[in-house]
This record gives C-alpha cells, structure tokens and sequence, in this order.
C-alpha cells in the first residue's frame, strides 16, 4: 500500500493517553525516523534527528502562524505571540527577546535569581518540610520580576509563581488544570497590559534597559507599538517560562535523590560538570513533548508525505532519547557532555535550529545559567527526602515527580555558596 492510499486515523485520543511515549513508541514501529498520521484532523508527519531538525525550522518548509490551537495560545503562549509568526513578522519580533542571550543579561539574571533563593532557604529551614517545585518556582518568578523591572511586592510572588506555573500545567489537557491555566493567563495578561498602559502615560517608570523598557519601546515590523495586551502577553513570555525552570530544579533534586554520586562535584563547584549536569537534565527529564508547525507546501520527508496546510511535528523528546545520537538514552549521564559538545541539532530540549533566525527558545543561556547556579546551590544545601511518590508519569503532559519533590530538615550550606 502506498502512502497516500494507507488509512489515517485520527491518532489525537492515543496521544493524550500516552503523552510522551505517543510519538517514540510510533517511531519503533516505522523502518526510518519518520511518521505519518493524523492529529487534529489534520493530517500529519512527525519527524526527529538533526537533519529534520534543519528540514523543520526552514521556512520554506514549515510555518507557524494557525499552527498552534486556540487552547494552547489561551494558556501557554498567548494569543498573537512570538510564537505565532513567521517571516519577517517573526524576525522584528524576536528582536525584541534576542538581548536575553547576552552573557550579561544572563548573569544578570542569575544573579537576581540566586538572591532570592538564598532569602528564602533560611524560612524553608524553619518551616518542617517544603515542596521544592512550588519553593523554587516562587524564587524563580521573583528573581525574574525584579530582573525584567516588572514590580511585584513580596506578598504576591507565590500567587504570582502560582498563575506562572498554572500556564505551564494546563496548556495540554482538558478540565481543571487547563481551566486554570486559562484563569491565571488572564489575569496575568491584565496585570502586565495595566503595567504598559502605566509606563505609556508615565505613571510608572521602567529601568532604562528593562525587559519591561524594551517591551513598551518596541515596535511591530509595521512599525506600530506593541498594544497592551500583545505586550503583555509578550512580557509573560519572559516571566513564564523563566519561572518553568522550576520544573528542572525539581528533575535535578530528583536526579541528586537517585544518582547521589552527581553531589560531590556540583558542591565542589566544578563548573564543567555543573554546565554538563545542567544539559543532562534538560536532555534525560521529559519537558517539552514535541513540537508542530504547517507544512507551507506539498512537502517529502524520507519517502512520507504530507500536503500543504498538513502539520509537522518534530519529536523533541524522542530525539533527546534516540539511541542512534546518545547511545545508552535512558541512563542519566552528565559525563556524556563532558566527552562530547550539545551539539546545535541533536540536543532539542528548547527547540532546534538559530534562536536568532528561527523560533528555537531565546531563553536557553538562561535557563542552563539559572539551572546551572541552582543546582550547585541545592547540592551543597542539607536535607532529607522524606517517603513520597517520586514517580514523574509519561502520561500526564508537562509531568514532574508527582510529590513535587518534598524535602525536609532543610539546612542552608554554613558559607554561602
Ligand atoms: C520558545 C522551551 C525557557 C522564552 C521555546 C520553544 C521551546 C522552549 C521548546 C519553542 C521552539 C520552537 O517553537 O521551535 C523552553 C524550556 C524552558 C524555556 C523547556 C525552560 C524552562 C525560556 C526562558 C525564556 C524563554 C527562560 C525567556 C526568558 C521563549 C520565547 C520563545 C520560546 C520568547 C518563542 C521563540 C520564537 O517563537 O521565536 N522555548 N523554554 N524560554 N521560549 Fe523557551
């Protein structure tokens, strides 16, 4: 049977059932990495490895804009975002978030990010237990506002942390956790649209430089200002996902509770191994499923077919698991990236391909910078793990431990780190 005559069926049930392992364990059952299927209602290819990585973020090939669905872009992303746009729409507004990979910046942010967790960890001490996930994503969304120029007084960071996350766990499911994530997008989306409003007519000012400044200042390839919702939403895509760290601080405690061998150097402040752990956790641990953008033409990949306005998904957790690139995938191994680079194409965790040309995370430097200091930071800090379901379930998109990782008997380090 050829491959236009073989039957599609819609595979959108099998995919909210299996999650993770939905694209991977459909790939076994094909000769090449490649599948076709259908999702949606469209139909679909789903590919992996770094030449489809290259073949993905080719505009040629695949686009953006429509291509994400309405109940992501009203949780995740926001509607009109970055994430949506293509050519030079796309460009001009990347501008806007391509500063977030300067060094500077970076360490800016770590530096803001590493105070707020050395404010907090003393009250964790005094508190029995913690959940880290919720802990840390409030440091984190705190660490970030301050950074951006956002304001945001300290008796509104957890529930602030709380929206924050509530984006991230909802964008992908039906029910209660995707009704709050839509809840706290517009409520987060009305606080930072008041805030530009508030900046525009001089009520409040924004730090010379800010992301905050940058964002009010901006102008659209049409050369118009962002209006306040797009600049919210556009502001949100900074704090958000600077906030999701928290999700690989838990898969590190996690990693630090299995593999307790990977403490000693990162105490030890071996800054290699800590750049080495960092891109571990972000290749081992299963964040970002895949992602789906439409086929601008009748597009061939490896012999499969897919018509124009078809969707093409690139297997980002599949590809950070393949054999063919990391040889034993499912052993957690930091050493690995010691005898060899995270290559460009092959370690997808935040995307493929040039931040600055294409849509891949402009956020990566800042996320393995945050990871990288608060990773050092929980090894060298003292705690116990008390029994709790550790398991992290494949099923359920985005997963993490399932406890959120509850640590007790918390001790700062004696010197600061
Ligand atoms: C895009 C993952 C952190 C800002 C993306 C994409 C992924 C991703 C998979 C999409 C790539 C694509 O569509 O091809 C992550 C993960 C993070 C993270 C797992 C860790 C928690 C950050 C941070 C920032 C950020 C810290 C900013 C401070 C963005 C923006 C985009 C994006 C603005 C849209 C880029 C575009 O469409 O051109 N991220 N990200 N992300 N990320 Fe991140």
């Amino acid at each position: 049977m050829d491959v236009l005559s073989r039957p599609l069926i819609d595979r959108t049930l099998p995919l909210l059932a299996e999650g993770y392992a939905w694209l991977p364990n459909r790939m076994r059952d094909t000769p090449g990495p490649v599948v076709r299927t259908r999702i949606l209602g469209r139909p679909a290819l789903a590919l992996r490895g770094p030449e489809a990585v290259r073949f993905f973020y080719d505009e040629r090939n695949v686009h953006r804009h429509r291509a994400i669905p309405e109940p992501v872009l009203a949780t995740l992303f926001g509607h009109e975002a970055v994430h949506t746009l293509d050519g030079v729409a796309h460009r001009t507004r990347k501008s806007l978030f391509l500063p977030l990979l300067e060094p500077g910046r970076i360490a800016g942010l770590v530096d803001r990010v590493t105070a707020a967790w050395d404010e907090a960890v003393p009250a964790w001490s005094r508190r029995g237990s913690v959940v880290l996930f919720d802990e840390a994503s409030t440091v984190l969304a705190t660490g970030a506002h301050r950074w951006a120029g956002i304001p945001l007084d300290d008796a509104d960071a957890e529930a602030t942390a709380r929206d924050m996350t509530a984006m991230v766990d909802g964008f992908a499911t039906a029910g209660p956790r995707h009704l709050r994530a839509r809840r706290a997008r517009s409520r987060q989306e009305e606080r930072l649209g008041r805030l530009v409003g508030d900046v525009r007519s001089g009520t409040v000012t924004a730090p010379a430089g800010s992301v905050l400044d940058l964002v009010c200042r901006h102008r659209d390839a049409d050369g118009e200002p962002l209006d306040e919702k797009t600049a919210g939403v556009e502001l949100l895509n900074v704090v958000r996902p600077t906030t999701a760290v928290a999700w690989f601080v838990a898969f590190t405690a996690h990693a630090l509770h299995k593999w307790p061998e990977h403490r000693a150097p990162l105490a030890d402040g071996d800054m290699r191994f800590t750049a080495a752990f960092a891109h571990e956790v972000r290749r081992f641990y299963p964040f970002v499923p895949f992602l789906g953008g439409l086929a601008a033409r009748d597009l061939y990949w490896r012999g499969e077919w897919v018509p124009a306005g078809g969707l093409v998904m690139l297997d980002v957790y599949g590809q950070n698991h393949d054999e063919s690139l990391w040889g034993d995938p499912y052993a957690f191994r930091p050493q690995r990236f010691l005898e060899r680079s995270a290559e460009r194409d092959e370690l997808i965790p935040q995307g493929g391909g040039d931040p600055g040309a294409g849509h891949r995370c402009p956020g990566e430097g800042i996320t393995v910078g945050v990871l990288e200091a608060l990773a050092v930071r929980l090894a060298r800090t003292e705690y116990t793990v008390p029994e709790q379901n550790l398991t992290i379930p494949l099923h359920r998109v985005p997963t993490r431990p399932h406890s959120g990782v509850l640590l007790s008997g918390v001790r700062p380090p004696a010197v600061a780190p």
